[in-house]
């Protein structure tokens, strides 16, 4: 039976309790297989660590998950505490970069017996891959003079190879479902960058003849994300359009609390780091009521991720049977414990 070493970082907030939850989830999904099992190793970082040691992890961290085959994480920030730029950029943004998690992968999907709050929703499932180690996130600038004079500048960082990376890894999984890619670009308004994302995906383009091609304006895509989702099968956009489009994917599900994602790097040569969309949510943590669905589908990604995608595909099977039994937590309408979601999704998991 083969045997992964997974690194669990909780952090904080509800990071500390969906997950345990997802791990028990995971665990059964493993031992029903039988091909595989997990050997967990949890890391006691994020802000208390900080408020302990002033760090977010220790100066070995990085190498310390070298050793793991992937990464499981929680959410990350107190910010009564901490201020937000310290504990995102010292862990978890400091993660994606030095691990060069380059591509950031988000699914969103009308889940069986989940009202979408869409209208009239009809059967929307895509995937937005997102540059997720340069472009509007690429920490270039700085700020000069204060008060009335004061000027700050931030510069967007587009590499042709990064550009490629996320453009290609978004036509080969175009590839693998229905055959239709999107691109997010603003190339009528960002003049220098987004012509060339156009013409890199162009140019890639043409290496996929048997895909069908769109590209929109990251406004009217925003637009169409709410009228009418079920046209799109994979969008790829860089890291700001990606952060955007991921957030509405998780809305127009139903909640934040059920949106997965994986920072990939594709290349192998460093764990990948699986972290569902949302936050810490520091006021509703520690009430049991935070709902785990997100963290368990993003364990579904690794489990894809690893290669089992049929064992991925019976967690969420098992979610979407909890949820037509209308066993839900607060943020969807309903009354259920974060215990008692997880009990409905293993007792499905059969
Ligand atoms: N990947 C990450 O670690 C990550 C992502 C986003 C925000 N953050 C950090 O988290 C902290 C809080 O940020 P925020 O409030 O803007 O975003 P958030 O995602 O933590 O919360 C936004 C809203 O969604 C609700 N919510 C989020 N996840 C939920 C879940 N699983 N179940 C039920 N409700 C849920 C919260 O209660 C809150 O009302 C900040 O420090 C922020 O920087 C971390």
């Amino acid at each position: 039976m083969k045997t992964y070493r997974i690194a669990v970082i909780p952090g904080d907030g509800i990071g500390k309790e969906v997950v345990p939850a997802a791990i028990e989830v995971l665990n059964k999904a493993a031992a029903l297989d039988g091909r595989f099992q997990f050997e967990w190793t949890t890391f006691p970082w994020g802000c208390d660590y900080y408020i302990e040691t002033g760090k977010m992890m220790p100066d070995d961290g990085i190498e310390l998950l070298k050793q793991y085959d992937q990464i499981f994480l929680g959410a990350v920030g107190m910010p009564e505490l901490v201020p937000d730029h310290i504990s995102l950029w010292g862990l978890l943004i400091k993660i994606r970069r030095e691990m060069q998690q380059s591509i950031n992968i988000r699914p969103a999907k009308l889940l069986q017996g989940l009202p979408s709050p869409l209208r009239q929703p009809h059967h929307f499932d895509f995937i937005v891959v997102r540059e997720n180690s340069e472009g509007e996130y690429a920490d270039i600038g700085g700020r000069l003079h204060s008060g009335q004079e004061e000027v700050a500048i931030q510069n967007a960082v587009f590499t042709r190879k990064g550009t490629e990376r996320a453009i290609r890894y978004a036509f080969e999984l175009a590839q693998s479902r229905r055959q239709h890619i999107t691109s997010a670009t603003k190339s009528n308004g960002i003049t220098h960058s987004m012509p060339f994302w156009d013409e890199v995906f162009a140019q890639i383009g043409k290496e996929y003849p048997a895909i069908a091609q769109t590209s929109n304006h990251i406004d009217a895509l925003a637009a169409f994300l709410v009228m009418k989702p079920e046209s799109f099968d994979v969008i790829v956009a860089s890291n700001l359009f990606g952060d955007i489009l991921t957030d509405l994917g998780g809305a127009i599900m139903g909640s934040i609390g059920i949106a997965p994602a994986a920072n990939l790097n594709i290349e192998g040569q460093y764990p990948s780091m699986f972290e569902p969309v949302h936050g810490s949510a520091p006021d509703i943590a520690g009430q049991g009521i935070a709902n785990p669905i997100g963290q368990i589908w993003t364990g579904k990604m690794m489990i894809d991720f690893l290669g089992y995608p049929e064992v991925g595909t019976q967690i969420l099977n098992a979610i979407e049977t909890a949820f037509a039994q209308g066993i839900k937590t607060p943020d969807l309408g309903g009354t259920a414990t974060l215990r008692e979601v997880t009990d409905a999704v293993l007792h499905e998991l059969t």
